[in-house]
């Protein structure tokens, strides 16, 4: 796998500037950078930092290329791995979803056969705008991948939608999802303890339907293991959490599939495979319903619930050939919290168990007190937020990684 090359095109926003902190990022991760400045971009950031950031050429117009003569343009959209748009302004958005290529940028965009990324920012107004969200489903259905922009205020004095991501955040979403599409950014962009490592996170409820709008479901909020792959993220991992149902936003830089059911659940695990290492925070569970097809009628009188038994997600995950190398599961009890932990542990074939006592608020609330369970021993860690828990955890995960004998 050698070092990836990223044609980035700039737009013209206030945004832009975010576009040489981005180049920086591509540059220390040993990438190769090409960009491309619209006529809009020149107004906010110029040819020579981008050129001097990126140590490569800055083309800004059709007719520059010198070998035009020669298709430039067409070789230009297909030397590079990736196109990424950066910042992308409704009016590009609009060009590219209608496919028109009046300019450089936009017939390098219709030029090019390799995965293309967007990362948008504009007022929220004009995120907001239907036209705007129909260019940005059109060229979704089109498979370019939208990095989409945070909530936040804005240069034009507004708040909401339509801030660009962080650089920072942009340089993590492409390091984690290029793999996917063909595997050729072989170096990090971003660094960190956990940089390279690749954590599943499980959190939040399952829903178990008992007809089309019935479901069993249990109080878990989603908080803690939100909190974790937020740790863990930050400390420099490529993150996939699936969650059950639950009202969070997604953390940044962390790949997030939701799901519903236990069975949705472990199917999604499966998938996410294989990770360095799993943190099951999930309340699972146990049992589904045999669910009625149609909606069960009052006048039919209490229903009689027939159950069978979900999957065991951890400990399924225990004896799997692709078991992660530090498997971790939380338990959830209301008595005899640590001997019911460490049962537990050696039940489903854990390396660690995170121990709750759920009788009060944790469940649903900000707060946690746990106990960590070893194969060596239990050890009691003061009550604090979730997000202390989390960061907390996750520096012993660090740990525990680079002393790889604790392990065995
Ligand atoms: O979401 P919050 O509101 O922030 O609350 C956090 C929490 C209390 C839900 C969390 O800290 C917690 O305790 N999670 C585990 C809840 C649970 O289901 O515990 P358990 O003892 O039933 O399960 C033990 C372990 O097996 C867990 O890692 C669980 O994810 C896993 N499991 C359980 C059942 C199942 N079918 N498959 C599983 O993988």
């Amino acid at each position: 796998m050698g070092v990836s090359r990223v044609l980035l095109i700039v737009g013209g926003g206030i945004a832009a500037y975010k576009a040489s902190e981005l180049i920086r990022l591509f540059r220390k991760g040993g990438h190769e950078v090409t960009p491309v400045l619209t006529a809009g971009g020149a107004h906010f950031v110029t040819p020579m930092t981008l050129a001097a950031l990126a140590e490569s050429p800055v083309y800004t117009s059709l007719w520059d290329l010198k070998d035009e003569s020669e298709m430039g343009h067409i070789q230009l959209s297909r030397a590079a791995d990736i196109v990424l748009v950066c910042p992308a302004t409704a009016d590009l958005l609009a060009k590219m979803a209608a496919g028109v290529a009046d300019d450089l940028a936009t017939t390098l965009l219709l030029a090019t056969d390799k995965p293309v990324i967007v990362a948008p920012a504009m007022n929220v107004r004009m995120w907001l705008h239907p036209a705007t969200q129909r260019n940005l489903a059109r060229l979704k259905a089109d498979g370019i991948t939208v990095i989409e922009p945070d909530d936040g205020a804005m240069a034009c004095g507004e708040f909401g939608p339509g801030r660009l991501a962080e650089p920072t955040e942009i340089a993590r979403f492409i390091e984690q999802s290029f793999p996917l599409v063909s595997g050729e950014i072989a170096t990090p962009l971003l660094s960190g303890p956990l940089a390279g490592t690749h954590i599943l996170v499980t959190a939040g409820p399952t829903h178990e339907p008992i007809d089309p709008v019935r479901v069993i479901a249990n109080r878990s909020s989603g908080k803690q293991g939100f909190a974790i792959a937020a740790a863990a993220a930050e400390a420099g991992a490529r993150v996939t959490l699936i969650a059950g149902p639950v009202a969070l936003p997604t953390p940044g830089g962390v790949a997030r599939i939701d799901v519903e059911t236990a069975e949705q659940m472990a199917a999604a695990v499966e998938a996410a495979l294989p990770a360095d290492v799993a943190i099951l925070v999930a309340a699972v569970a146990d049992w589904k319903v045999a669910s009625s097809p149609v909606k069960l009628k009052k006048g039919d009188g209490p229903p009689t619930l027939s159950f069978a038994p979900n999957p065991d997600i951890l400990a399924t995950l225990a004896k799997s050939p692709e078991r992660p190398r530090l498997l971790i599961g939380f338990a959830a009890e209301t008595n005899d919290l640590v001997a019911n932990a460490t049962a537990k542990r050696a039940a489903k074939g854990a390396d660690w168990i995170v121990a709750n006592d759920v009788s009060g608020d944790v469940m649903g609330g900000n707060h946690n007190e746990v106990h960590l369970i070893t194969t060596t021993g239990d050890e009691a860690w003061e009550a604090g937020t979730k997000q202390a828990v989390a960061r907390r955890l996750i520096a012993r995960i660090i740990e525990a990684l680079n002393a790889k004998t604790q392990l065995a």
